[in-house]
């Protein structure tokens, strides 16, 4: 991926991040994926006073590239603003779903860079379930 390309995607995220409805932690997190074909889709983290129905910013960004017939991906970007924000594990086993893909993680100014399987070895899979 070029460096516009990633520039891009964290942008995205960047911008996502402040549309994040956090009133309870005031945590707030933007992600972008970008599709193979270099198409971007943004999420941000929606948080609800039944705290276990918050949605993550990474699996928002994931639902609106589904619902757009998206599957495929080259990265994700996920940025919180003056710390590194690193996917929960509810996240990381629902993109890896997804395939292996790049993940970069900003807070504006630093940018660390791994890959998805990096983030979660020995995912859950089997063949019982097709
Ligand atoms: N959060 C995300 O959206 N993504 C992450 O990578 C880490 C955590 C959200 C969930 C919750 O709304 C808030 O950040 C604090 O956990």
């Amino acid at each position: 991926m070029s460096e516009r390309e990633k520039q891009a995607l964290i942008n995205t995220a960047k911008k996502a991040s402040q549309n994040s409805y956090s009133p309870y932690s005031h945590f707030a997190v933007g992600a972008a994926l970008m599709a193979e074909n270099g198409e971007i889709f943004a999420g941000t983290n929606v948080e609800n006073i039944s705290f276990g129905a918050t949605v993550c910013a990474e699996r928002s960004a994931l639902c609106s590239a589904v619902t757009a017939g998206v599957k495929k991906f080259k990265a994700l970007a996920v940025y919180h603003e003056g710390e590194l924000a690193y996917p929960c594990g509810v996240c990381r086993q629902m993109l890896c779903e997804f395939g292996d893909m790049d993940v970069f993680l900003s807070d504006g100014s630093q940018c660390r860079e791994l890959k998805l399987s990096n983030l979660i070895p020995y995912n859950f899979q089997t063949k019982e379930i097709k």
